[in-house]
């Protein structure tokens, strides 16, 4: 499978449906899943849900979608742009296995999708979203040239700790980005 990008550290290529099993072991770690759904995904989600849904993207959209991201000792977790329904305007994301945590990988990977997305794919605007409580996560999108645009609330049947705070929006548009943000 040709890379879909290439840092110093990491090699991002898209998912296979040979790819399950690093997938269940993602989102197994309930510390990886802490901010997200507060729990384990079940293999079966996995294989029904969350792998298919990855596979659809890159039908429905080419150059978009999710990333198996690799670093020298392997399989490390993925990064994502994502379509938002807004023209012009695309979603970053990652999520990392805890023991690739700290080594500053995150935000390696999401400067690069930002990069990619205006260079490459003339996007005008870039987005990130995570509860107000994922501190590691919004450190991640203000090292990347990311800033932040307002606090939400959404409704949630069964809320996670901290919906309380909120959830937390993060962009930067092109021409903030061509003016020397990403530095
Ligand atoms: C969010 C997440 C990806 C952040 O990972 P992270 O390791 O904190 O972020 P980075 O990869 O950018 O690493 C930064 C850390 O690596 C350190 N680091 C070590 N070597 C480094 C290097 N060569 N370059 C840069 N930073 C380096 C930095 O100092 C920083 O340490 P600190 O956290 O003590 O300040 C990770 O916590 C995760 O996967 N969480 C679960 C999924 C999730 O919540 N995703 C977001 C939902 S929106």
């Amino acid at each position: 499978m040709t890379a879909y990008l290439e840092t110093e550290r990491l090699v991002l290529r898209r998912f296979s449906a040979e790819d399950l099993e690093l997938l269940v072991a993602l989102d197994s770690d309930p510390e990886v899943m802490r901010y997200l759904t507060g729990q384990p995904t079940a293999r079966e989600e996995v294989e029904r849900v969350v792998l298919p849904g990855i596979l659809k993207v890159y039908a429905d959209h080419p150059q978009l979608g999710t990333f198996k991201a690799e670093a020298a000792e392997g399989f490390v977790g993925w990064f994502g742009l994502q379509p938002t329904g807004v023209p012009g305007t695309v979603d970053v994301g990652y999520r990392l296995l805890r023991s690739a945590w700290g080594k500053g990988y995150a935000t390696e990977g999401t400067r690069a999708l930002i990069a990619h997305a205006f260079t490459e794919l003339g996007m005008e605007r870039v987005i990130a979203d995570t509860m107000a409580v994922n501190h590691r996560s919004r450190a991640v999108m203000r090292r990347s040239g990311l800033r932040f645009e307002k606090v939400y609330h959404e409704r949630f049947d069964d809320p996670l700790p901290g919906t309380e705070f909120g959830e937390v929006l993060y962009a930067v548009d092109r021409v903030t980005w061509d003016a020397g943000a990403h530095e």
